[in-house]
């Protein structure tokens, strides 16, 4: 059934979380889980975008996971290249336009390559924005931000009064890609915790921790997590009635 707008979030942000358990319940390597956890990607982001949400932004991989084995490490990459060859033409027909959050750039050159090549055959459209954080950590993201503004008040361009919650948003990388704050955060594998996720965003976002594994979360339940939103009583510290 069509949702009306309203009762939709404009924008869900998403820790796919619970690859590595779902693969050893399997007695399969943790790669395998990866891969079945980017299949589940790819139906939540169709969904998404026929579902109207406007914004999906997804943690695909933190400046802490490259404590992991250089298997899975690069196990991840080659995925996110397979990912891009086999699912680009879809998304830029789909009108999603693709957008890069972190220091994806450090990345191993064949990701780095595919991720250019998606960022700019999509630029263009104007339907669902769908954010990959990649090499992406959110104390990392407020710092530089930081950075950013005391370089522009030590060069005159700003007064230290300038620096306001504005203008703190202005300068994370959300901003940058003009992102509005997260409605909605989905959590999946049962683990209740952010993880240097979107910490500045996420100040007002209803939240929702499943203990589904990511790979398991189909796209129904999907829709119905989403969709429990509605229910939500946002009230933003202020009070409704
Ligand atoms: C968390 O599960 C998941 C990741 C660290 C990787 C996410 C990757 C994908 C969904 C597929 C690849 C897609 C792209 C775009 C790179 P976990 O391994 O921490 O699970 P565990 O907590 O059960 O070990």
């Amino acid at each position: 059934m069509a949702q009306s707008k309203e009762n939709i979030p404009r924008h869900v942000a998403v820790i796919m979380d619970g690859n590595g358990r779902w693969a050893e319940k399997r007695k399969l390597p943790r790669v395998m889980g990866h891969n079945a956890g980017m299949r589940s990607m790819r139906e939540i982001v169709r969904r998404s975008s026929d579902m109207g949400i406007e914004y999906l932004t997804v943690y695909a991989f933190s400046t802490e996971n490259w404590k992991r084995s250089e298997e899975e490490v690069g196990g991840i990459f080659r995925l996110l290249v397979k990912f891009v060859d086999s699912d680009l033409e879809e998304l830029y027909r789909n009108n999603v336009r693709v957008n890069v959050l972190g220091d994806w750039r450090k990345l191993p050159a064949a990701a780095v390559d595919r991720l250019e090549k998606t960022i700019e055959r999509t630029k263009e459209n104007d339907g669902m924005c769908f954010n990959i954080c990649l090499n992406y950590g959110s104390r990392a993201e407020i710092t530089d931000a930081v950075r950013e503004l005391a370089q522009k008040v030590k060069s005159g361009e700003i007064e230290p009064e300038d620096i306001d919650e504005q203008a703190i948003s202005g300068a994370l990388l959300t901003g940058k890609f003009d992102i509005p704050d997260p409605d909605l955060l989905i959590r999946t594998s049962g683990e209740i915790r952010i993880s240097n996720y979107l910490l500045w965003q996420i100040a007002y976002s209803e939240m929702i921790f499943t203990d589904i594994l990511w790979p398991d979360l189909d796209p129904d339940t999907y829709e119905e997590l989403v969709l429990s939103y509605k229910d939500r009583d946002r009230r933003f510290g202020g009070r409704n009635k």
